[in-house]
């Protein structure tokens, strides 16, 4: 796997993911400043990797709660920066702690991959949307997680990779990641995803998570509830992969959640612009989460049967 980010002497070195596909090149970050520099320009990005980013950020201060305070204000909507950072808040050896988180999350990834390969079958076809591979979530990654595992075991699997207007996150990222991979990938622009599933193009649909409020609602890159509404027209399930950490029970719903608005400039044209980084799926759109905890379906919890973590 191509990881985001490596800790190394004292330096995080960052893989510059605006510069992808066309160039491999490593931004070294010898302050907090730099890292929450490399956060608000999506150097790196995707919650889980941000959160990890944020961690590393904090053993480069001085000053740690100065740090917490900055890394706190560069991206709004994922939920996995601000778990990680109330995690070093406190510890007594935070580089330690740091390296801790980020293997933690590794394996949370690769238990996130074994629950989701239960979804699969051979010869099946998954839509996934922007980038929740291990660019965006270090390991194997949350949405990617069970296509890279199905893989390697042999499985006959296909994937279709939405572009994800404007930064193209899909297109660029886990395009990348997916050929790399030697995974049958091919990719669609956001407006073609109703066509791929009028056309029986898609089985299942794998997002991530950028925040998941505590009825189920979730915030996810933007475009993420047009896929969910075609998802539910077309009678395809529709499921997010994410760790616990990404579950924030203090909010409600997800009208709660913060939506971080970017440059208009991100859209490429000199007219005026609305930019929403991320929008919220409703709960009663989605089949199911998976964490490392397990498959959780709103049905299921409904009976009793499931992690009645969700769904409130
Ligand atoms: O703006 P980004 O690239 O940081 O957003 C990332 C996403 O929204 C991804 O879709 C992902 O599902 C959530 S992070 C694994």
């Amino acid at each position: 796997m191509f990881e985001p980010l490596i800790w190394d002497d004292g330096v995080l070195k960052i893989l510059d993911q605006t510069r992808l596909p066309d160039e491999v090149s490593w931004i070294s970050c010898k302050s907090y400043l730099d890292v929450a520099l490399c956060i608000k320009e999506m150097k790196i990005r995707g919650a889980p990797a941000i959160g990890i980013a944020g961690a590393y950020g904090v053993c480069l201060a001085d000053d740690k709660e100065k740090a917490i305070e900055t890394l706190k204000r560069t991206r709004p909507t994922g939920r996995d920066l601000f778990y990680t950072l109330e995690r070093m808040k406190d510890s007594k050896n935070p580089l330690e702690l740091a390296k801790q988180i980020h293997q933690e999350l590794k394996e949370k990834n690769r238990k996130i991959g074994e629950y989701g390969i239960f979804l699969l079958y051979d010869g099946i076809s998954i839509l996934t949307h922007c980038n929740a591979g291990s660019l965006a979530c270090c390991g194997i990654g949350t949405a990617l997680a069970p296509i890279y595992l199905a893989h390697n075991k042999g499985m006959n699997i296909k994937v279709f990779a939405s572009e994800t207007r404007p930064r193209c996150q899909g297109a660029r990222l886990t395009m990348w990641e997916l050929e790399r991979a030697g995974i049958s990938s091919t990719l669609i622009a956001d407006t073609m995803v109703g066509y791929a599933m009028k056309n029986k193009l898609v089985d299942i649909v794998f997002v991530g998570a950028d925040r998941i409020a505590k009825n189920g609602d979730l915030a996810n890159k933007i475009g993420t509830y047009q896929i969910a509404i075609l998802s539910n027209y077309h009678k395809i399930p529709f499921f997010a992969l994410a760790p616990t950490s990404t579950i924030d029970l203090s909010i409600e719903d997800g009208s709660k959640i913060p939506i971080e608005e970017r440059s208009k400039d991100e859209l490429g044209y000199n007219v005026n612009c609305l930019n929403p980084a991320f929008d919220i799926t409703p709960h009663s759109l989605i089949t199911g989460i998976i964490t490392e905890e397990g498959i959780t379906r709103k049905k299921e919890v409904e009976k009793g049967l499931l992690m009645p973590l969700l769904w409130g």
